[in-house]
């Protein structure tokens, strides 16, 4: 579903994100973990052709599109209908005088999908959220909402795959829990393919089947979750395993 090799991602001839490989099939869960500043968000971004300023080089395809040389038109259909990006604040992302419900409705009529009514009602289901959430206007939500109605468009569309960019301050630790919780359930429901960001080790443990973990641009380590995570093989690994609480 995802495949990336030699990845190099630089702004201004500083390299941000230098990912040698990085494979995610379906109803896998790969996780990339590391400090702020490490270049998580750009790696993901650059999964997606959403890095334009950034010099970029090497090969990554998602759901067989070759990314680095798809036209606009093409990676504007991989990210509206097979792949969806769940941002650090997807609020910003949403338009803020348009109600959830009639996004979410005017997105599935530009996909030409029909039964709108049935499929938004269990997309909205699938995540946990309330029906009556789809009356509320983007500010009317928390981050943790906005996250979950992210993943429930992206299922309403059909994704086949999930970018996940989990919040990172330490207070959105349970909020990071619900949305991990919710995509735990829909790659086992749905075999969906997810790549997940996140600062936090605790939380990667229990989803993830590989880990990546990046300092400064780089992949410092990874392997499987259970042994990078039970036996790290790098320094910074174990430094970042003994920070956990
Ligand atoms: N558009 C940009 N222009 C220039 N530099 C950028 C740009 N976007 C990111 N960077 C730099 O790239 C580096 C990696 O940033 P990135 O956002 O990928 O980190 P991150 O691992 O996601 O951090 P966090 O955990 O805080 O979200 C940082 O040094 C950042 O300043
Ligand atoms: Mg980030």
């Amino acid at each position: 579903m995802i495949e990336v090799r030699d990845l190099r991602v630089s702004y201004g001839g500083r390299v941000v994100a230098d990912v040698p490989e990085l494979d995610v099939g379906a109803g896998e869960c790969v996780a990339i973990v590391g400090e702020s500043g490490s270049g998580k968000s750009t790696t993901l971004l650059s999964l997606l052709g959403l890095t334009p300023d950034a010099e970029i080089s090497g090969h990554v395809s998602v759901c067989g599109v070759d990314v680095l040389t798809a036209s606009p038109r093409r990676l504007r259909e991989i990210r509206g209908a097979k792949v969806a990006l769940v941002m650090q604040s997807p609020q910003a992302a949403l338009s803020p005088a348009t109600r959830l419900g009639v996004l979410m409705r005017r997105a599935l009529k530009l996909h030409g999908r029909d039964r709108v009514a049935e499929t938004m009602a269990e997309a909205v289901d699938a995540v946990l959220l309330d029906r009556e959430i789809l009356r509320r206007y983007p500010h009317e939500i928390s981050g943790g909402q906005a996250q979950r109605f992210a993943i429930a468009l992206a299922i309403a569309l059909g994704a086949e795959a999930i970018l996940a960019d989990e919040p990172t301050s330490a207070l959105d630790v349970t909020v990071q829990a619900e949305v991990v919780g919710v995509l735990r359930r829909l790659r086992a429901e749905r075999g969906l393919a997810l790549l997940l960001v996140s600062h936090d080790l605790a939380l990667v443990s229990t989803i993830a089947d590989r880990v990546l973990v990046m300092r400064d641009g780089a992949v410092v380590e990874s392997g499987p979750a259970a042994r990078v995570l039970s036996e790290p093989a790098h320094p910074y690994t174990r430094e970042l395993l003994e920070a956990l609480p």
